[in-house]
């Protein structure tokens, strides 16, 4: 089938190389001259595992080609996914305003029956909202041609979007009419997973209500971590224990310094916000925020309670991207972090594996480190931030002699606790620092 993917940023790649792995003609389309001129030289814009390759394999076979010309890319195109971004506007609602002037440019081009799929995660009513776009453009061109608008949310994890997509564990289809329902199995046909046939209202619930489900998760586990700090027990053992229950399952129960990213953050206010617009508070939600946005501030105090006051300290971060195996950092608790200790009179370094620079644009004022190594020189201070393998793989005992402190707090509870204290180091863990019996 010949694809037409609008927007090449994590999900637009994602989904454009995944359908063109099995089988289909696609066309990727931004307005970011630079990220088209990259991809079509098959450079990816993106840290994302396993894609370049796949995209340059692509290009040689001539089966995905970029452009920044929506017109061009639309000609005998079937089906339209809209994957642009929907950040966070400042009263918590998605901005809807790429996806707006998207659908104005599809009705302007229109001329035969195409599926347009919403693929970027936007609230319920948004699949009719831009149905009513694309009609008040082609009726300004005095047109009437059929088309379908379909929700088919995007539930990919950065850091592993191609495995996601090659083999996700569910594909929910929000159709309207038969013939768009007729569409969208047939083009996916060829991957083998779960499909969900649904209206497309309810498709959209399901992409806020799982995204939102896992960030209650996480805050589930994090409230219960600054719990168990106070009462001798390990949150690692106990998630452990928790996760063996089937009904509970052992995903996203790792307290932590709290979830950032493109999606939870804006995702869970935006539901919060479609409750608060029908009179609905949404008050596990309310809760959620709150928890999640005090996580740093009580992690902070934490370090302050083992070192004393922070002023003049040296302190390095170990990963800043949002969570491992991306260059992602939007909302990542590294960047809270970072600010609040500079708040306190700490020197920072800081150091990812992909990130650095990220990082160093928005704070030009720390230092980066070319690698762990040299990022640890004579810090009194250790904090993981986001648990990269090659982080926590690193030769600790190295680690502690370039130091000139021994603190590790481990802000993901990834590193081998009795390893570290048997090096030396004051280990302090998210909900399990045995020693602070009250
Ligand atoms: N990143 C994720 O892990 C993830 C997962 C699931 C769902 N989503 C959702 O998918 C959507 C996209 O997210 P993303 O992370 O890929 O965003 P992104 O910011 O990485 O990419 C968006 C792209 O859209 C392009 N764009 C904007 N306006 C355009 C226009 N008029 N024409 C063509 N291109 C245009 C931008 O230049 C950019 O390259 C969002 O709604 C997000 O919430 C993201």
């Amino acid at each position: 089938m010949k694809i037409t993917v609008i927007g090449t940023g994590y999900v637009g790649i994602t989904t454009a190389t995944s359908l063109g792995e099995i089988g289909h003609q696609i066309m990727g389309v931004d307005i970011d001259e630079l990220k088209i001129e990259q991809l079509n030289n098959g450079v990816l814009p993106i840290y994302e595992p396993g894609v370049e390759p796949v995209i340059q394999n692509l290009l040689k076979q001539g089966k995905l080609h970029f452009t920044t010309s929506l017109k061009e890319a639309m000609e005998g195109t079937e089906i339209i996914f809209i994957a642009v971004g929907t950040p966070q506007l400042s009263d918590g609602r998605p901005d809807l305003k790429y996806v707006e002037e998207v659908a104005r440019e599809i009705g302007r081009h229109m001329t035969e029956y195409i599926v347009i799929v919403d693929k970027s995660t936007v609230p319920v009513g948004t699949a009719e909202y831009v149905q009513s776009i694309i009609k008040e453009q082609l009726k300004l061109r005095g047109l009437s041609v059929a088309f379908d608008v379909v929700s088919n949310p995007e539930f990919l994890q950065e850091g592993k979007a191609l495995q996601n997509s090659r083999k996700p564990d569910r594909i929910v289809l929000g159709c309207s009419s038969q013939v768009a329902e007729d569409v969208m199995l047939k083009l996916y046909e060829n991957i083998d997973a779960l499909k969900h046939l649904t209206s497309p209202r309810n498709a959209e619930m399901i992409k806020y209500a799982s995204n939102s489900f896992l960030a209650t998760k996480i805050t589930f586990i994090n409230e219960m971590a600054r719990l168990c700090d106070l009462l001798a027990v390990d949150v690692v053992e106990v998630a452990k224990g928790m996760g063996m229950d089937k009904r509970i399952g052992p995903y996203f129960l790792q307290a932590g310094i709290g979830y950032g990213g493109s999606c939870f953050p804006k995702d869970v206010s935006a539901l919060a916000m479609m409750g608060r617009e029908v009179n609905m508070e949404m008050t596990i939600l309310k809760s959620i925020q709150e928890i999640n946005q005090k996580q740093t501030d009580w992690f902070l105090e934490r370090v302050k309670e083992c070192m004393g006051a922070l002023d003049g300290k040296r302190i390095t971060l170990l990963g800043l991207s949002f969570k491992p195996d991306t260059d992602d950092i939007r909302e990542a608790p590294s960047l809270k972090l970072i600010q609040k200790l500079l708040a306190e009179g700490a020197f920072i370094t800081g150091f990812d594996p992909v990130a650095s620079n990220k990082i160093k644009n928005i704070f030009p004022n720390i230092k980066i480190g070319e690698d762990a190594y040299s990022a640890v020189k004579d810090a009194e201070a250790v904090v993981i931030c986001t648990e990269w393998k090659e982080i926590i793989d690193l030769d600790w005992r190295t680690i502690k002699s370039l130091m000139h402190g021994d603190f590790i707090f481990d802000g993901r509870n990834a590193l081998d606790r009795e390893m570290l204290q048997l090096e030396g180091f004051q280990y302090w863990g998210v909900g399990r620092n045995l020693n602070k019996i009250v």
